[in-house]
């Protein structure tokens, strides 16, 4: 694995790999890797002939007293995860070399970024869309990976690549669970004995969700409202949010349209641990 710090050297490897009709797949990461990294890399070995591995924490898509300074930097360690996961290149700029003196330009996701996490961080998905872009136009790849737990980040990625015409293919990475349904995550170890009990209800939320619209119902206002009865159920923990959008625009959704994707979308706080998790629904087209 050859590590990569100068963005011009990372981009003219990229051209080269290109004339040489190798097929690049970008897995991002701001470091800190864990096996939910680990998959996003297999993901993009099955389907890229190289992987690049970009670890760089974004300054921009922290807002105040997000504490930017103190997220881990294991450089050593995440450098010798992505070597042994076989990763190819990994690219790991400096904060100034990814916005030098004079940076100005900024990417605005529109409505899309303001609602649902965008309202709890003002500003996160400019800084999120923005440094995507940039890493997209220097590590120049066939396909970027990522994953489909941070919902609302994959579909502003989505967006900012189609408007601009960018031509990557951007591939979301199922959802890795535990035994019990609960989506894997770093979080996870600071739930209580008790609320770790109860986080699967989650899982059991998106179970019923499942059921009901398999079974034909449309009214994913409705569903949505017991699917959050259930968390509610059996457990005190309090509801951010928990609701259907459509997939790609994560405007609301009330009423299912056949052929039309949505998304059931939930943060749900067990005592002060935020969970997200999501289900992707695609509404069948009428025989
Ligand atoms: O999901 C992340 O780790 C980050 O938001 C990303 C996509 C690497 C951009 O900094």
């Amino acid at each position: 694995m050859q590590i990569i710090t100068d963005p011009a050297e990372m981009q003219s490897i990229a051209e080269g790999l290109r004339l040489q009709h190798q097929f690049i797949g970008v897995v991002m990461t701001m470091g800190a890797l864990h096996e939910g990294h680990l998959s996003l890399v297999r993901l993009a070995q099955k389907k890229a002939g190289i992987v690049i591995m970009t670890l760089f924490v974004n300054p921009t898509q922290f807002g105040p007293g997000e504490d930017f300074e103190r997220y881990p930097r294991p450089f050593e360690q995440d450098a010798a995860l992505a070597r042994s996961a076989g990763v190819d290149y990994l690219f790991a700029p400096s904060p100034e070399q990814i916005y030098p003196d004079g940076f100005v330009t900024a990417i605005d996701p529109g409505p899309m970024a303001e609602s649902f996490e965008g309202s709890l961080r003002p500003g996160h998905f400019k800084g999120v869309a923005t440094v995507v872009v940039k890493l997209l136009g220097i590590t120049r790849p066939h396909l970027a990976v990522f994953g489909e737990k941070d919902a609302q980040q994959l579909a502003v990625i989505r967006r900012a690549v189609a408007d601009l015409n960018i031509g990557t293919v951007i591939e979301g990475a199922p959802i890795a669970r535990e035994n019990d349904g609960l989506a894997t995550s770093s979080r996870n170890i600071y739930l209580s004995f008790e609320e770790r009990q109860q986080a699967p209800l989650l899982f059991k939320a998106i179970s019923h969700a499942r059921q009901e619209t398999g079974s034909g119902r449309k009214d994913l206002a409705s569903i949505a409202r017991e699917a959050e009865a259930i968390v509610h159920s059996g457990s005190a923990a309090s509801t951010d949010y928990l609701c259907f959008v459509d997939d790609e625009t994560f405007e609301l959704a009330s009423e299912a349209v056949p052929g039309k994707a949505y998304r059931l979308i939930m943060a749900v706080r067990f005592g002060s641990t935020r969970l997200i998790d999501n289900w992707k629904y695609l509404c069948p087209n009428d025989k």
